[in-house]
């Protein structure tokens, strides 16, 4: 069956989506893309809606082997904003009219780091009367932990599966108790349970990951139920073990765009009516990645909203983009990126994915 045909039709099998997965040339791909927006569109309309991203301390417990900040990269100087630090940035965004704020950091479960959050949840609802929706990428909690975030005002979290293949998931991940895919999975089980909207995704374009493994990827998303999905290329870090061990052989970077780009509008097609974030890992390899995640099916933004100071210290690959624009810079950037797509930008709302909503009706 050709790519034409297959797009037309109303139930796609596992294989019609491996044969999208391995679209590679111009004229398919335009198809492929076309069809996603058309999606979009229909299911939940040409709008964007921001979550303004603060990242909030770069100290980790854990020591993922691709990441930047992991905890034994001891050239990283570390940092943690306190809370007026943080709210400066919460009161930011919430002048500008962003609908909701992501609090994301590496990942502490004592019971500190615990309390802090949750008071910082109530002063966010406080500061903007309940207004600010909350999302949370704090990594992995206990369940306690997740319900009293949310009942402190948090509704929606992001914890990226990484990789549903689990042969990849150990490789990128030290073998212990702390890193386990079981684990990761039941904590997205916990907050689906306690409530949450629930984000998840995935790196794509890690070597030895075939289209097969994004296809399983994807069908975990549906059996998951997930509303949120947020996944972008893998970027090396030269800092980390697989920065090193994959150097050589980590696909080219117009190969891991690419798969970027068919994972976002292949997601798009299958699943309709979630949320899907063109992320900044995408405008890491490609400056106008996140205009062509928009026009491949994405409909969320999360433009950072971290003090200037600590912006170039929260590097989980290297070559991040914007860590030397003003928030007022890169919020003029991206409004105009939004235009060019001919998109229009939502202000003030949530944005909740219409997903979630069938779903709980
Ligand atoms: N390249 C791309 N994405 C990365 N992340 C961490 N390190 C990298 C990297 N080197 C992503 C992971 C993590 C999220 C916070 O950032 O998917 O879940
Ligand atoms: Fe920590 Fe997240 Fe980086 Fe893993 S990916 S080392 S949990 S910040």
């Amino acid at each position: 069956m050709n790519i034409k045909d297959i797009l037309e039709k109303n139930e796609l099998t596992k294989e019609d989506l491996v044969t999208l997965m391995k679209i590679d040339n111009p004229t398919d791909l335009d198809l492929l893309f076309k069809k996603a927006y058309e999606v979009k569109a229909k299911y939940v309309g040409r709008k964007v809606y921001y979550r303004g991203l603060i990242e909030i301390s770069n100290v980790c417990i854990k020591n993922c082997k691709y990441c930047g900040i992991r905890r034994d990269n001891h050239k990283v100087e570390r940092f943690s904003m306190n809370k007026d630090e943080i709210m400066q940035a919460v009161k930011w965004i919430y002048d500008n009219n962003y609908g909701s704020i992501a609090l994301q950091s590496g990942e502490r479960q004592d019971s500190e780091f615990v309390d802090f959050i949750e008071d910082i949840i109530r002063e966010i609802k406080k500061l903007s009367n309940g207004k600010l929706g909350i999302t949370l990428s704090l990594g992995e909690q206990s369940y306690e932990t997740y319900k009293r975030w949310f009942d402190a005002g948090a509704h929606r979290y992001l914890l990226r599966i990484e990789s549903t293949n689990e042969n990849i998931f150990k490789h990128i991940h030290p073998q212990d108790k702390k890193h386990e895919f079981q684990v990761r999975k039941r904590c997205l089980e916990f907050l689906r349970d306690i409530g949450y909207q629930v984000g998840t995704g995935v790196m794509i374009g890690m070597p030895n990951q075939t289209e097969e493994d994004l296809v399983n990827d994807i069908l975990f998303y549906k059996d998951m139920k997930i509303d949120m999905i947020g996944m972008g290329p893998y970027i090396l870090h030269k800092d980390t073990p697989l920065g090193q061990e994959w150097e050589d052989i980590v696909p080219t970077t117009e190969k891991r765009v690419e798969l970027g780009l068919k994972m976002i509008a292949i997601t798009r097609i299958f699943l309709k009516d979630v949320n899907i974030a063109a992320t900044t890992a995408l405008q890491g390899l490609d400056p106008l990645g996140r205009e062509k995640g928009l026009l491949a099916g994405a409909n969320i933004l999360m433009p950072t909203a971290t003090l200037q100071d600590y912006k170039g210290k929260y590097l989980l690959y290297d070559n991040k983009p914007g860590i030397d624009d003003s928030v007022e810079r890169a919020k003029a950037l991206l409004d105009e990126k939004v235009k060019s797509v001919g998109d229009e930008i939502v202000y003030g709302e949530w944005g909740d994915s219409p997903y979630f909503k069938r779903k709980n009706s």
